[in-house]
């Protein structure tokens, strides 16, 4: 595995390739969740290039951007196991000058939910991935459905500004409890992980309602806000896959978010139907 931390030299370099590419940008302490983005960009093409970049761009003031659990060693051999070709650990100095050209997230679908709740936030993610877009050139690029808003906008992304990359959306993957992998989940006591599968277990208990024919949306918020009542949720959103809110569940077009603090510690999760 060959690790680069300049965008440049590593640009040159995969430029002269001319094999496939499968990218997946993160921002490390990588679990099994990564490992699966991993896994999938191995099966499809020939070489494969993993990011790891705590990107200030998309945190808050006051968010963890200090504390966001960083890993490079361990990180490092998570890659060489899983076969990663190319290893790409920038600094913040190499992706960043000042006064720089910026994404804005679109302003319908960019500032719900995640963008209400964390403003700029899907500005930083956005800019930050046409960098590493354009570092890497992937044939094809990776993103967990757990974070269901920024794969749409990633998506729209793509086709808004016609870039030549398949985007691959890959499913959650849970503990044996049904807890979604999350490198914040860390942060979580053994009490809260406990609080936090309520998130888990309310959307498995509207995914029971809905499959027992219960359409209406906010019927199943009022069971699923019952269900963290001891959280504190910040939203639950029944959305079509246009990013639209509605009243009734459309079996093949709604999903289903969630974000609540459990202690100090964020959450979000989501089931698409
Ligand atoms: O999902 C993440 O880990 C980050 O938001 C991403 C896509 C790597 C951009 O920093």
């Amino acid at each position: 595995m060959k690790v680069f931390r300049d965008p440049i030299a590593l640009q040159q370099e995969l430029r002269a390739l001319p094999e496939s590419i499968g990218f997946v940008p993160t921002m490390g302490a990588l679990h099994l969740g990564h490992r699966t983005l991993i896994d999938e960009a191995r099966r499809d093409s020939d070489i494969v290039v993993v990011s790891i970049f705590v990107n200030p761009a998309q945190f808050l003031a006051g968010e963890d951007l200090q504390s966001y659990p960083r890993k490079e060693e361990a990180d490092r051999r998570i890659c060489e196991l899983s076969g990663v070709d190319y290893l790409f650990y920038p600094d913040v100095e190499a992706m960043y000058g000042s006064d720089e050209v910026w994404v804005s997230a679109p302003d319908v679908r960019g500032f719900i939910l995640e963008g209400y709740s964390r403003p700029g936030h899907f500005d930083g993610v956005l800019t930050v991935v046409l960098k590493l877009f354009n570092i890497v050139a992937p044939t094809r690029a990776y993103f967990g459905k757990k974070d269901a808003q920024q794969l749409a906008l990633i998506e729209q992304m793509a086709e808004n500004f016609f870039l030549h990359v398949d985007i691959v959306a890959v499913d959650t993957v849970r503990d044996s409890d049904g807890l979604a992998l999350s490198s914040r989940n860390v942060y979580l006591s053994d009490v809260e992980r406990r609080e936090a599968l309520k998130i888990a277990s309310a959307l498995k208990h509207a995914g029971k309602m809905m499959a027992q024919g219960v359409r209406d949306a906010t019927r199943l918020k009022q069971e699923m806000q019952h269900i963290m009542a001891s959280l504190e949720v910040e939203y639950i959103a029944f959305l079509n896959r246009e990013f639209h809110h509605i009243d009734q569940v459309e079996i093949g077009n709604t999903i289903v978010l969630i974000a609540a603090r459990v202690g100090d510690t964020r959450l979000i999760d989501n089931m698409q139907l």
